[in-house]
């Protein structure tokens, strides 16, 4: 999953089948300032091939990354010099400082297993935030909103190569499994690749009562924003210590 085939051509895709990733990291920021004023550092979990933290960098005085696969990691240093990329798992990191802002983008939160191990790793985020620190979480689909068989099709031409990407969609217990196919051509050959996805829907009830249980006691569900999944805003409480017992300093 997350492999070097799909890191050099994922930004390309998304880019070609419409997200701007500019649009959505100047949103995000303007969210995260109306609740943490002057917020000059951001840690962007999950960061994939660094696409938002690019965005990011010009909009924060210090940015860094965290991504679990090696190759999007990589990919991500070369997208934005300067930032440090921390190879890690968003379930259990201490990068031994605390940020003014986190980010979780693009539905990679729903990697996460259980009801169990979302408010866990909301708290190893909330160890990394400033007291008054705010989190912007863009969910994966809710239960309610998800659609089960769901097929996308994009061919995109772009750098004298043609991509074709198609995955297919349907519920497995509670969570969705995606398959995706590639087809990567150019000059060179082709090529054909597949990954495989089980992320988690977790309701929107489910989110609020992780926050809750994570040490953040205020946070807003956004509709409507990324293609419809939507975006919550929560703000780290002020206690120093509570529901992390400690944390980086
Ligand atoms: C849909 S991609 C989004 C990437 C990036 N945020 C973006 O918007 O382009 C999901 C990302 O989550 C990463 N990921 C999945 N599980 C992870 C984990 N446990 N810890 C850190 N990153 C993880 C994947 O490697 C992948 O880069």
């Amino acid at each position: 999953m997350y492999g070097a085939d799909l890191a050099e051509v994922f930004e390309l895709i998304h880019q070609g089948r419409g997200k701007d990733y500019l649009a959505e990291a100047a949103d995000v920021a303007e969210r995260i300032r109306a609740r943490t004023p002057g917020a000059d550092s951001l840690l962007d979990v999950a960061c994939g091939t660094g696409s938002h933290l690019r965005a990011f960098a010009t909009l924060f005085g210090h940015v860094e990354g965290l991504e679990i696969s090696e190759p999007f990691a990589r990919r991500a240093e070369k997208a934005v010099p300067g930032a440090t990329i921390h190879v890690g798992d968003m379930r259990d990191f201490d990068l031994g400082r605390r940020f003014d802002a986190i980010t979780i983008m693009f539905g990679s939160i729903g990697y996460l297993r259980s009801a169990e191990e979302l408010t866990a790793t909301l708290r190893v985020f909330r160890r990394h935030l400033v007291p008054g620190g705010t989190l912007a979480v863009d969910p994966w689909w809710f239960p309610e909103t998800y659609l089960d068989g769901y097929v996308s099709g994009s061919l995109i031409e772009v750098d004298g190569r043609t991509i074709a990407r198609v995955s297919h969609s349907c519920l497995e217990g509670d969570a969705s499994r995606m398959d995706v196919h590639y087809v990567v051509a150019g000059p060179e050959g082709a090529r054909h690749f597949v990954e495989n996805h089980l992320i988690r829907l977790f309701s929107r009830e489910r989110y609020l009562a992780a926050f809750a249980e994570a040490g953040y006691p205020d946070t807003t569900y956004i509709e409507g924003l990324n293609s419809g999944r939507g975006l919550f805003v929560a703000t780290r409480d002020r206690d120093p210590g509570g529901a992390d017992e400690g944390g980086p300093s």
